[in-house]
Formats: structure tokens, sequence, C-alpha cells
């Protein structure tokens, strides 16, 4: 008979805050998250690494968190969808853009993109349309056709963009 498998303590900095729970080895960092910690804002779709919807920031890097034990990211800096609107719900830059141009429909993908481009505009704030188009080849969304989330993202890109020489004050 299997010996069953002992917990382990897991503390972790989530969103700036210092958070432990209990964690079986074999415990996902999806199902920690939300279940263990109740952030629920990041969702499971296929739990094998392809759709993308699990998408956290791990130590600053977007990362599929059903690839992840909860374990192995003890002492970690987790950063979810949670992290990205104020504490009084105003949207941040991104999530914004995902609004005006109607870059979700029914969600379920939604978060996973958030922090995938939250990670790749703080690497690279001026991309072209082609590098934003491959970051959203790591995505699957069934609703969107891609297109709005693209435009809102590049949205972003030209509110960070330094103005062309020669602009008039
Ligand atoms: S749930 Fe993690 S990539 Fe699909
Ligand atoms: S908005 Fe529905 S899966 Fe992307």
């Amino acid at each position: 008979m299997n010996e069953p498998r002992m917990k382990q303590r897991v503390t972790l900095t989530l969103n700036g805050r210092k958070v432990s729970g209990d964690a079986e080895p074999r415990l996902l960092l999806t199902d920690f998250l939300r279940h263990t910690l109740g952030a629920t804002g990041t969702h499971v779709g296929c739990e094998h690494g392809v759709c993308g919807c699990c998408t956290v920031l791990i130590d600053g890097v977007a990362s599929r968190s059903c690839l992840a034990f909860a374990v192995q990211v003890n002492g970690s800096r987790i950063e979810t969808v949670e992290s990205l609107a104020e504490a009084d719900g105003t949207l941040n830059a991104l999530q914004e853009a995902f609004r005006r141009h109607h870059a979700l429909q029914c969600g379920f993908c939604t978060a996973g993109i958030l922090m995938s481009f939250t990670d790749f505009l703080r690497r690279r704030p001026t991309p072209t349309r082609e590098e934003v188009v491959d970051v959203l080849g790591g995505h699957l969304c069934r609703c969107t056709g891609y297109a709005t989330i693209i435009d809102a993202v590049m949205d972003v890109v030209a509110g960070s963009a330094p103005e062309p020489s020669g602009a008039s004050a």
C-alpha cells in the first residue's frame, strides 16, 4: 500500500504579500494558487502546458503554472492577474486596452494572456506587431479571433513609444 505523501510547507510572495500553505509534493502550482491560497484569477485549461490559461510570473518570468509543482516555487515571487489592477479596481493600461478593444469575450484565456504580455512588455516596451503575434502564439483563445488582442497590446505599445523626433510639444 502506498504511504500517504507528507505535505510540505510552501512560503512564497504572492502579489507582494508573503503567504504560506501546505502542499503535497505532486500538487500543481495552479491548484495551490487557486485552492490553497484562494487566488482564483489564474485559470486552468489543458493542464499540460499548451493553452497558456494558467500563465503567471515566477520571479518575473511568464511561466505555465500547470507545469510547476507548488513545492518548486518555495521562496519565489509569484505575480498573478490579481496584481494588475489598483486596490480600488482601476484597471492598468493593458487591462484597460483589452476592455476598449473588446479583446476578451468569455475571458477564460485572458488572465494568462495578460500575464504573458506583462512580462513581455516589461522587457520589450516597444515591440513590433509581429513580435506581439509571436507571444500570442503561446496562447489559445476560442472567442476573439486574436486580432483584437493584438490591437489592444499595440495600443499600449503606442502609448509607451517615444515621441517621434521633431514632434511639436
Ligand atoms: S492549463 Fe496550463 S497551459 Fe493550459
Ligand atoms: S476570450 Fe474566450 S477563450 Fe479567449
